[in-house]
Order: structure tokens, then sequence, then C-alpha cells
């Protein structure tokens, strides 16, 4: 496993539209387990392959909810409702913004055995879904963003 290198706003590799994967090789379960590696290390709940300069439609999730979510091709097939609350970025650091998604996603997707499954998520895991989707048509946050980018609170340093 390696942690590889977040791209930031400004890349344009970020705002590229990520290709679909047609079959599972060592190449490609290697870029999944990196990418795992590099959003725990970064302490984020999604990442999405462009995010590491990859153009490949793979997102993973984990919003803390004792899953590891691999959403290869994914596809969100129903949302419901809406949640208006701030949300930030690997790609941002430093910075978040208000931004309204759906309250509930369902997105079909393959997992990394490339067999197809659904996933239905509300809140936060909803939230992740459409942000790290968003990712793979070259999409971010600011883009649909209410009022401007904030700067994050530093985090309290030790005595
Ligand atoms: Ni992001």
């Amino acid at each position: 496993m390696a942690i590889r290198q977040v791209r930031t706003i400004g890349d344009d590799i970020l705002r590229k539209e990520c290709k679909p994967v047609k079959e599972m090789n060592r190449r490609t379960k290697q870029l999944i387990e990196d990418m795992f590696e590099t959003m725990y290390e970064a302490n984020g709940v999604g990442l999405a392959a462009p995010q590491v300069g990859i153009l490949k439609q793979i997102v993973v999730i984990d919003v803390d909810d004792g899953n590891q979510y691999v959403l290869i091709n994914p596809e969100i097939v129903e949302q419901e409702g809406s949640r208006t609350e701030p949300e930030g970025c690997l790609s941002i650091p430093g910075k978040h913004a208000i931004v309204t998604r759906p309250a509930y996603v369902k997105v079909r997707a393959l997992d990394e055995d490339m067999q197809e499954y659904e996933l239905e998520g509300e809140e936060l895991l909803a939230r992740a879904i459409c942000h790290e989707c968003a990712h793979l048509r070259g999409e971010l946050y600011v883009d649909v963003m209410e009022g401007e980018l904030m700067d994050n609170e530093e985090e309290a340093s030790e005595e």
C-alpha cells in the first residue's frame, strides 16, 4: 500500500471526465487500496480516483459506519429530500462551504469484484456519494456551493 499525492483545486485533472472501468486487475486493486490509505491518512470520508490523478470511475467512501464502500462506475438512480450543510474536500484543503445535497440517495455501482450492487445512503453517506460521484464528472463542490468558501477553524494547539 502507498499513500498517493492528492491533487488540489487548480489541477486540470480534477476537471476531466473519468472513464468507466472495464475489468478488474492487479493494478486497479492496488489503486483502490492506495485510495483508502490516502483517504484515511488525510482524515477524509471519501476519495475519488481523479483526486489521485487517475481518470477512472472509482470512488472509496468510509463515513465511519463500519463499512468500506468501493463504488466503480457508479450511477445515482434515486434521490430524495435535501440537506444544506457545510462540506469540505481533500482537494480544497483547509476550506469548506455550504452545499445542498439530497438527504437520501440510491446508487448503483460495481464492487471491487465487478459485481453490481446498490447502496442506499442518508445524511453524511448520501452527501459523500453525491460529492464523490461529482468528482468523476470533473465537478467540485465550489461549482454548487452557496455563498463563499470559508476557512476551517485551526485545530487547537497543544499547550
Ligand atoms: Ni472531494
